[in-house]
């Protein structure tokens, strides 16, 4: 595993150049702006998306300048998420990256306007040139990312954890839940190097289906750090899922059930990915990391 942190750590150093240099340092009147967005991307964060981005493009032999491109914009989305996420109005939390969170930091309103600025800087990214010299590439990469973040996928999903405080969900729905709101975005992450690559839809769909098991899992593993893990390590505050009345799997079958059904699942998603021999390892690594983790 420590091999492993280590890749993931480089590929990390890579994604945060690119995320540095476009989210340039401001000095107009609205510089705050992109503070706050520099704040919420820049420094911490285990840069999994990224990664998954990085690891498919490699399958199709896709330019990792085009690669970063994408992976940049993934995780810029998964920031804008995490910034209003932590919002007053949703999850109130003031610990994010092991550094006070946006609203924190700058301000409410602020936060809130980094968070949309990001999610638009993402599909600016996505549509240019830069990223695929393929203008019918490029459209299917910000039709699939859209569709995976909207009202079907992560923003619909965040919805739900909300009703889900106010009425008890069985455990379909918690998995609809945990899909739409954490499995949608990675799903995207791992089947935007095959889009990229230009695969075919059966090798697209076995990085589907690999992503649609690790995302349950990787939320899964997320609902266990709220129960076990060190605020200190996960570097937000936890133990407070409870308290809320989320809706997750520990919730509903408890920690020794939920690390199994995590387990399952992590062994289940590395399966599919049988069609790609060993060039899909980093993938296999990055599904157990995902329920090793202790951050
Ligand atoms: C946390 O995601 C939010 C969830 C969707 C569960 P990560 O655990 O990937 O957070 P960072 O990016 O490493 O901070
Ligand atoms: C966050 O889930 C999911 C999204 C941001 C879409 P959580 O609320 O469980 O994430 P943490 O625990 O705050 O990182
Ligand atoms: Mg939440
Ligand atoms: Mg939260
Ligand atoms: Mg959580």
């Amino acid at each position: 595993m420590t091999e492993f942190t280590d890749v993931l750590g480089r590929s990390a150093i890579a994604v945060e150049r690119v995320l540095d240099d476009l989210l340039p340092k401001d000095d107009r009147p609205e510089a705050r702006l992109m503070d706050a967005m520099r704040h919420a991307t820049l420094g911490g964060g285990k840069r999994i998306r990224p990664f998954m981005v990085l690891s498919s493009a490699r399958l199709f032999n896709v330019a990792e300048t085009c690669a970063l491109r994408a992976a940049a914009a993934v995780e810029m989305v998964h920031c804008y998420s995490l910034v209003h996420d932590d919002l007053p109005a949703m999850d109130d939390d003031e610990l994010r990256r092991g550094q006070p969170t946006c609203h924190v930091a700058f301000d409410e309103a602020t936060a809130i306007l980094a968070g949309d600025a990001l999610v638009t800087r993402a599909f600016e990214v996505l549509a240019d040139p830069a990223t695929h010299s393929d203008p019918a590439v490029r459209c299917d990469l910000v039709a699939e990312l859209s569709r995976a973040i909207g009202a079907d996928g992560m923003v619909g999903g965040q919805m739900l954890d909300l009703v889900a405080e106010q009425h008890a969900l069985e455990m379909p729905e918690v998995t609809r839940l945990q899909r739409m709101k954490t499995g949608m975005l990675i799903a995207f992450a791992c089947e935007s190097g095959a889009i990229l690559g230009k695969a075919a839809d059966p090798v697209r769909h076995a990085l589907h289906a690999y992503a649609h098991d690790l995302g349950l899992a990787f939320q899964i593993a997320d609902d266990l750090l709220d129960v076990e893990g060190d605020e200190k390590e996960v570097g937000k505050k936890t133990g407070k899922d409870q308290g809320a009345g989320k809706a997750t799997f520990v919730s509903l079958m408890g920690v020794e059930r939920a690390r199994g059904q995590a387990r399952m699942l992590t062994d289940q998603a590395i399966q599919h990915l049988d069609l790609f021999a060993e060039k899909a390892d980093p993938l296999r690594d990055l599904a157990r990391f995902v329920i090793e983790r202790r951050t």
